[in-house]
């Protein structure tokens, strides 16, 4: 079997449940078993891991500056423990084994309560060996609704993966392969969209949520069938909405579109052997009355704008095969240590603004992500740019961000290919 053809031969549209009521304030999410169709209908299902009997997970939608608690049972016959990818929560709930919590055991339950800062798109995932968790399918989307509803006919979520697998559907159960690791890190032998349930016309102006839930994938989209601006990245409202040709996404990148339908939207990921179709929102009927006022941006978000630094780190990352520096005892490194160590990368004041140079000196790409807070990404002439949770910086370059450390608590930071994480790309910050 050819994994590449595989990978490029076919495309399905599924629907992503709603289970939860909008603006719900309470949900219970148990990770179990599950069996899905993540192949196209009529081809095999999958055996895999979720929540509440689907994969990706049930979308939580939630109100901004709202309470919610999310009991998450654990029907897993291992460890767990869940991650709200992009919130700015308090540390306790934060969701990182030995960092922030005890592992939730099989057949516990844990409480997560907090208080969404951010209206935007976010998602949850296992923290707890993520590599494999994630990759078996321990995601969902989670929603942070805006005070007043954006002027969109339909508001569609489409969470994007890839995963190992077999022609019939049956994952391939190798998480941690050295070779991969070393590499770009475990990649699918298929990928698709799942999309949140819509009826799109002709003429319709819709918000797309994407949110690249692949472990290790790196996506570049091409969307056809419709025209539009990029609103937000990472959940965080773009200050003027921006034209767009490809996107690229790393993993955990998550980039909100708002778009005029013209025919089907297409999602499509661009790849040296030509557009790999992720999936499609079939557009029926004909909006007549279609919105014709440019697109407007989302209300900006609550983060200020950033200060002057009185601190500058550098954070080189190493490791890797064909010839990345190496340091460390483990294949992948930042600063020359591997892993989680007793003793903070930084250590900062609550409030204190921290310029980190992130230095790519391996021949791979790396999505950093940091927790808890999102940074400014600094142009090359030390501009400032766009606010993100999870940067995407490629071999042999550097990136300049700007972090307000205003959230106290113990948060990771660490590359979001998960294989390169588990592989040793990972350490963590204190704001005291
Ligand atoms: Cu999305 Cu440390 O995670
Ligand atoms: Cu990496």
């Amino acid at each position: 079997m050819n994994r590449r053809q595989f990978l490029a031969s076919s495309a399905a549209i599924g629907l992503l449940p709603r289970q939860a009521i909008a603006g719900s304030s309470m949900y219970r999410l148990r990770a179990e078993e599950v069996t899905s169709q993540v192949l196209p209908a009529g081809d095999g299902t999958t055996r895999m891991l979720g929540f509440n009997g689907s994969m990706p997970g049930p979308e939580l939608r939630m109100r901004r500056g709202e309470r919610v608690t999310i009991d998450v049972e654990n029907g897993l016959e291992e460890g767990t423990a869940v991650h709200w990818h992009g919130i700015r929560l308090e540390n306790s709930m934060d969701g990182v084994p030995v960092l922030t919590q005890n592992i939730i055991d099989p057949g516990d339950t844990k409480t997560y309560s907090f208080v969404p800062p951010d209206a935007g798109t976010f998602w949850y995932h296992s923290h707890y060996i993520s590599h494999e968790q994630v990759a078996r399918g321990m995601m969902g989307p989670l929603i942070v609704e805006d005070d007043e509803p954006v002027d969109v006919d339909h508001d569609i979520t489409a969470v994007l993966s890839d995963w190992l697998m077999e022609r019939d559907g049956a994952l391939i159960e190798e998480y941690a392969d050295r070779h991969s690791v070393a590499h770009a890190g475990l990649l699918g032998t298929f990928a698709r969209a799942f999309f949140s349930p819509s009826d799109v016309r002709v003429g319709d102006r819709i918000r797309l949520r994407l949110i690249n839930a692949a472990t290790n994938r790196i996506f570049p989209l091409a969307v056809t069938g419709a025209t539009g601006r990029i609103v937000a990245l990472d959940g965080m409202a773009l200050p003027e909405p921006r034209a767009f040709d490809q996107i690229m996404m790393a993993p955990a990148q998550r980039v909100d579109l708002v778009l005029d339908v013209s025919g089907s939207v297409k999602l499509d990921m661009m790849s040296r052997q030509g557009p790999y179709e992720l999936g499609t929102i079939e557009a029926e009927g004909m909006n007549a009355a279609r919105q014709s006022a440019p697109i407007a941006a989302l209300p900006s978000h609550a983060i200020p704008a950033a200060a002057d630094p009185s601190k500058h780190l550098t954070l080189r990352m190493m490791g890797g095969a064909m010839g990345g520096r190496h340091g460390g005892d483990n294949i992948w490194a930042f600063n020359d240590v591997s892993d989680l160590q007793s003793a903070p990368f930084g250590a900062f004041k609550r409030g204190e603004t921290a310029k980190i140079t992130l230095v790519n000196d391996t021949s791979f790409p790396h999505g950093i992500h940091l927790h808890g807070h999102h940074f400014h990404e600094l142009g090359e002439d030390g501009s400032s740019g766009d606010l993100r949770d999870t940067t995407l910086v490629f071999p042999n370059q550097s990136r300049d961000i700007l972090c307000t450390f205003d959230n106290p608590g113990k948060w990771m930071l660490h590359c979001h290919m998960l294989s390169h994480a588990v592989g040793g790309m990972r350490t963590w910050v204190e704001v005291v």
